[in-house]
């Protein structure tokens, strides 16, 4: 075979065997056993001092030429196999945007607050303002100054937490009537304030050591007890049901005089009485009452000039009749399958 042919036979060999290379390496190899020291063109250049000047001249223009273009055919191949590596990096790797994501577990709005939420809403459609005090009050503004001195019998009503004998964890909301009638100074005020109170009461069915009321005080000029009943059968029909009724029962808190408790008509038997209302018909919700006049001396009120009344929600009630929860204890446990049953649907 001369040197012609056997450079033809290199070109060949090299084009068959690249067919089945699919790999970096052995490309490497192989481009190593055809171009390297040991390969078949060290062998052409080592019979070259054999050939005739003119031969050696043909000969070593055709071996350069070749030999390039091996070099080509292994440049060739190496990009071709990178892109296939790639191509099926990218199928491996191929991401669905349209798949649809994950979905994360997210909260819902506690039923409390819920309540609470409701209430605002309805209180300052009707022109009232969101007023809030702190939890930790003084004896004073708790109790002095509503009327409550030290060491008078209706303090027994709420267990207190005290902190120090003039501090104390708030057993109702009503200070914060206290606050703004010294704030206000002798101006008319429209407010209810919710927010949380502690009392010294073991936890059971209808009892929670720390729960929720919504204060409502009212004062200005020619305010009458008729003007709490609509506040009240106002909150009654948005809280529940336009049908509900309300009813008012005399009672006594120190601050107020009269003092009433409010009844809702019972929702469950539409007031005909069943289990839920004791067979009344009806369901205690709330204390309420014209401010005492005492009360709005000591902060600062002329009574003989403004008055009004005032009143005292139960959250819990208000949120445990509307969604027939019957322990208390529910709201305050937090396991999220009771939580959940109030998420809202997105
Ligand atoms: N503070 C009372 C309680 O916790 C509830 C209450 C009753 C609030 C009458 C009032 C009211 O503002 O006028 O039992």
């Amino acid at each position: 075979m001369d040197e012609l042919e056997k450079l033809n036979k290199i070109t060949d060999d090299v084009d068959k065997e690249l067919e089945s290379v699919s790999d970096l390496n052995s490309l490497q190899q192989k481009k190593a056993n055809y171009l390297g020291k040991k390969g078949p063109f060290a062998e052409i250049m080592a019979n070259m001092k054999n050939l005739s000047v003119e031969a050696k001249k043909e000969i070593g223009m055709a071996t350069n030429k070749v030999k390039q273009a091996i070099e080509n055919m292994f440049e060739e191949k190496r990009k071709a196999i990178e892109n296939a590596i790639i191509q099926k990096k990218l199928e491996q790797e191929k991401i669905d945007v349209t798949l649809p994501g994950v979905s994360l577990p997210v909260g819902g709005i506690h039923p409390l607050m819920q309540t609470v939420m409701d209430l605002e809403d309805l209180y300052i459609s009707m022109g009232y303002t969101v007023a809030e005090g702190p939890e930790v009050e003084t004896d004073e503004y708790c109790f002095e100054k509503l009327n409550l001195p030290k060491g008078h019998p209706a303090r027994d009503m709420q267990d207190t937490f005290y902190i120090n004998p003039e501090l104390l964890l708030r057993s109702q909301t009503s200070p914060v009537q206290v606050r703004t009638m010294l704030e206000k100074k002798g101006e008319p005020i429209k407010i209810i304030c919710p927010g949380k109170v502690y009392r010294r009461d073991a936890d059971d069915a209808t009892h929670s050591h720390q729960f929720m009321q919504c204060e409502g005080l009212v004062l200005g000029e020619n305010i009458t007890l008729a003007d709490l009943k609509g506040a009240l059968l106002e909150m009654a029909k948005k809280m529940f049901d336009k049908d509900r009724k309300i009813r008012l029962r005399p009672s006594f808190f120190p601050f107020t005089e009269p003092s009433v408790e409010v009844d809702v008509s019972c929702g469950i038997c539409g007031g005909k009485g069943c289990s839920t209302c004791k067979n009344s018909g009806w369901i205690e919700i709330l204390g309420a009452g014209m401010v005492n006049d005492n009360v709005l001396r000591m902060s600062g009120y002329d009574p003989s000039k403004i008055q009004g009344f005032a009143f005292g929600i139960g959250v819990e009630r208000i949120a445990m009749l509307k969604n027939k929860i019957d322990d208390i204890r529910n709201f305050y446990i937090n396991d999220v399958r009771f939580l959940n049953q109030f998420k809202e649907e997105k």
